[in-house]
């Protein structure tokens, strides 16, 4: 028997190193949904296109297309945009500065929302965001949420960005996460938000490894 597993939370506090761990330990696929909406934006300012207007939006999203590749260098899964592997620029700050104003428009969200719908829809997943668990898979038979203490979660944040830029600063980090948070929690439609049935997973002083094993007792508890 298969379950699906969504994992939401606050910006940079842990969600996808989790669900990578989860999604290898049990052979189930793991999809980024925050990537999808990563890759998204990139189109849209490669190609300026103006998210206030939902004609332009809808013409723009017809040309996109996405998809989760397993490199098989180090097993990970990478995120391609029309046939470019984009793993690498989605993560930029120049990216995050925007991704939260284009992820609450809401012709973005429904492009985004079916195809992870679609992903899903045979369960053995472990998919991380911001509205997986409220939204995409109200159903989930696990559901985590995560958070961890804010300068923790800046502190990781800007360990990642300093090692490709170094000229990043933890201040330029801290009102990254901070605003994007503020977006993300207070936008029209499908806010973060803890689903009633969510567990919270507070990993401020957890190791990895002790992460993964609170998280695999509720796999076991629900198998
Ligand atoms: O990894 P990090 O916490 O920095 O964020 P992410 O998961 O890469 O998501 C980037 C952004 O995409 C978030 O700040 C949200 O604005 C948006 N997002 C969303 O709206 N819904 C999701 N399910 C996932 C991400």
């Amino acid at each position: 028997m298969k379950i699906t597993i969504t994992i939401d939370g606050w910006s940079s506090c842990g969600k996808s190193t989790l669900a990578r761990q989860l999604a290898r330990e049990l052979h189930y696929v793991y999809i980024d949904s925050g990537a999808m909406y990563r890759a998204i934006t990139l189109y849209f300012l490669r190609n300026h296109v103006d998210w206030t207007n939902p004609d332009a939006v809808e013409q723009a999203l017809a040309r996109i297309k996405l998809e989760f590749v397993t490199n098989h260098k180090n097993g990970q899964t990478e995120t391609w945009l029309n046939g470019e592997n984009v793993e690498y620029v989605i993560r930029d700050l120049v990216i995050a500065e925007k991704v939260s104003e284009v992820a609450s428009v809401k012709e973005v969200r429904d492009f985004a929302v079916s195809r992870q719908q679609e992903m899903g829809k045979n369960k053995g997943i472990v998919m991380d965001g911001r509205d997986i668990g409220t939204v995409v898979f109200p159903h989930a038979e696990l559901k985590i949420f995560m958070t961890a203490d804010e300068s923790v979660r800046v502190r990781r944040r800007y360990k990642e960005l300093y090692e490709k830029n170094p000229n990043v600063t933890l201040e330029e980090v801290k009102q990254n996460l901070a605003r994007r948070d503020y977006i993300d929690s207070h936008r029209a439609i499908s806010p973060l938000r803890q689903a009633e049935d969510a567990i919270v997973l507070d990993n401020s002083h957890l190791t990895m490894r002790e992460q993964l094993e609170i998280a695999q007792h509720w796999v076991k508890e629900r198998l």
